[in-house]
């Protein structure tokens, strides 16, 4: 089977092309297709961009694609910064100054008034057919002040009660496990693998979404 990540991030490919080629499936990305360019995600939810990224990649290219939307949801502002997450404090997509604003908007909030998650929507779309999503969560904090070199993004701000550290404190290994995208990821991979047996003629049925 082969599949289309819909995105030019050369580290996505790497991470997620790893975990795929278990699976037997040959992965391509946008790279690799330079003439689809630069989709835009105007959609107001999460779902609504990835589910878009994949449907016009599936169209274009003529193979199925999988594409995924993330992002940071503080309860006291509303579920802000959201679908804007990367380019919260403007159209450069600068961690350090998003994580600067998100302090700044926070300055004198109580820490029970500063619940968060991390929200991830994967989607998957078979060209002319149907999109299966698979979405994880993962809930904590916004820290008072950065702690941490690791991860990127909100990392250093985002803070996990039950294990004393923020996401840019914790390994790897365990980020991959706990995290909003670890588990839509792993959904995802339960999705390809009963799309890839269909692929080979076996029999096997898809929970789908229909959009
Ligand atoms: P996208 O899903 O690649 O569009 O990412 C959206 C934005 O959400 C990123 O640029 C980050 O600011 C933020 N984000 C998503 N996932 C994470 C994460 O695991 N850690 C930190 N920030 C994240």
């Amino acid at each position: 089977m082969k599949l289309v990540l819909a995105t030019n991030n050369k580290g996505k490919v790497k991470e997620m092309s790893g975990l795929l080629a278990a699976f037997g499936i040959e992965v391509l990305s946008l790279n690799e297709f330079p003439s689809v360019g630069e989709i835009e995600e105007d959609g107001d939810t999460f779902l609504e961009n990835a589910v878009k990224k994949a449907t016009v990649t599936a169209g274009l290219t003529g193979l199925t694609a999988l594409a995924d939307d993330s992002g940071l949801e503080v309860d006291c502002l509303d579920g802000a910064p959201g679908v804007f997450s990367a380019r919260f404090a403007g159209e450069g997509k600068d961690d350090r100054a998003n994580n600067e604003k998100l302090l700044a908007l926070l300055a004198g909030v109580t820490p029970d008034k500063r619940s968060a998650r991390f929200q991830c929507v994967i989607a998957i779309a078979v060209p002319g057919g149907p999109v299966y999503t698979a979405q994880g969560a993962c809930e904590g904090m916004v820290a008072p002040e950065p702690r941490g070199d690791g991860g990127f993004g909100y990392d250093p701000l985002f803070y996990l009660p039950e294990y004393g550290k923020t996401f840019a404190e914790i390994d790897l290994a365990l980020k991959n496990k706990i995290s909003h995208r670890g588990k839509a990821l792993a959904g995802a991979l339960d999705i390809l693998s009963k799309l890839s047996k269909e692929e080979s003629g076996g029999m096997t049925t898809v929970a789908c979404r229909d959009f």
